[in-house]
């Protein structure tokens, strides 16, 4: 479909019967998709399709064209809340601007928390939240931010999380209209690309859903495993291998916490800046098992601070991941590049194509490229 198409001037035509089914069967068609029903006592996964197609229905009357002339036009956004749906409001590309706005400057707000910014616990939220993703059922992703329910609030993969859920709290308040899951991955659009890293595409139009849309647990990765378990789990989310290597490129940022996974220690010595470190350490530096008694964890052999986890270590052990780790410490332009396109796709698994508002991510701008009066 054109561009000119959907440039072309368009009412608003919310709850409008009138609207010709061509219309609102264009791709990319701009509608704000209500919260889904609670799916009736979900025993299975079978709730979560009722959910949608219910909330496929419910989106398919109210739709909200969108006037675009500007380049970033006026988006419309899923999930608004009824509230702010009857209020007409109608969050620009602008408004999401000054959540991402908001959250960043959040990051500087950590005093004395770990390495002095929230950006790399944001970052695993947005991706604990959208890596519960499974392609062969559709359920899980970053769609519901089900993350928010027990038990998966609960699951051990997610231990520490909730400091990164209450840290966004504090934001949802200030902009109640942005859903949770538009929010978390926003975050961690922001916490790359504050941190010195790529710019990562994003868009609006997930939905908040319900407790009974909550994934089981076991679907996030196990740091004491090995590259099967690893092919198994990013291999249900849709991801290779090239992909699964440069997603794990992410421990450039941030630590594990004892009390949190019960590994412990940075894997860099910048955890608050993104650089392909990770995979230029995992082959300098020599790797010994860390005498604690803790879990089995990597230490670096020379200063004995930094760590790798056994998922870490195997991205140097396993024959086709290792050609790819090579190449990411070689290059930070090929990791960043690789690294941008597999994050801005694990963000949007699990959320249906004609939710979002706009037929291509954004690119939002970072702090230090706005008006500092912003
Ligand atoms: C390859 C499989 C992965 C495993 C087994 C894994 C495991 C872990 C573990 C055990 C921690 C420590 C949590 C804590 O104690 O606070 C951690 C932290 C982290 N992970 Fe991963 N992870 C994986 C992939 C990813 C991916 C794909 C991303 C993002 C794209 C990511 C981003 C992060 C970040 C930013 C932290 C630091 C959090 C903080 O500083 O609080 N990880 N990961």
């Amino acid at each position: 479909m054109s561009f000119a198409l959907l440039r072309a001037p368009l009412r608003k035509a919310a709850f409008s019967a009138a609207i010709p089914r061509t219309a609102v069967r264009t791709s990319y068609r701009k509608f704000s998709t209500p919260t889904p029903p609670p799916p009736p006592k979900a025993k299975s996964n079978n709730g979560l399709f009722i959910g949608l197609g219910a909330a496929i229905a419910v989106g398919g009357l109210a739709v909200y064209l969108y006037s675009d002339s500007t380049e970033t036009g006026t988006a419309v956004k899923s999930g608004i809340q009824v509230a702010k749906v009857k209020a007409n409001f109608v969050p620009t590309k602008e408004d999401y601007q000054k959540v991402y706005n908001k959250i960043a400057e959040l990051f500087d707000e950590a005093g004395e928390y770990d390495d002095g910014s929230y950006g790399p616990v944001i970052l695993r939220l947005a991706w604990h939240s959208s890596g519960t993703y499974d392609k062969d059922t559709k359920t899980g992703g970053s769609n519901y931010a089900t993350m928010r329910f027990e038990p998966e609030s609960l699951h051990g993969a997610n231990a520490g999380l909730n400091v990164a859920r209450d840290l966004m709290e504090k934001i949802k308040q200030e902009f109640p209209w942005i859903t949770y899951g538009d929010l978390w991955t926003l975050g961690g659009v922001a916490a790359v690309q504050e941190m010195s890293g790529p710019k990562i595409p994003w868009r609006p139009g997930r939905i908040d859903g319900h407790a009974e849309h909550a994934t089981p647990d076991g679907r996030l990765p196990d740091a004491s495993q090995g590259g099967d378990h690893l092919r198994n789990i990013f291999g249900r989310m849709g991801f290779n291998d090239q992909e699964i290597v440069a997603l794990s490129g992410a421990h450039a940022l941030g630590r594990c916490h004892s009390s949190r996974s019960g590994y412990e220690g940075p894997w860099t010595f910048s955890p608050t800046t993104m650089t392909n470190d990770f995979f230029k350490l995992l082959f300098d530096e020599k790797w010994v098992w860390k005498k604690w008694s803790g879990p089995k964890q990597y230490e670096d052999k020379k200063t004995k601070t930094l760590m790798m986890l056994p998922t870490d270590y195997v991205l140097t052990q396993d024959k086709s991941f290792r050609k790819y780790a090579r190449a990411y410490a070689d290059s930070n332009e090929l990791f960043f590049k690789d690294f941008s396109a597999v994050v801005a796709r694990l963000f949007e698994l699990g959320v249906p194509t004609e939710q979002f508002v706009a037929p291509e991510p954004w690119i939002m701008k970072n702090l230090d490229e706005q008006d500092t009066k912003q």
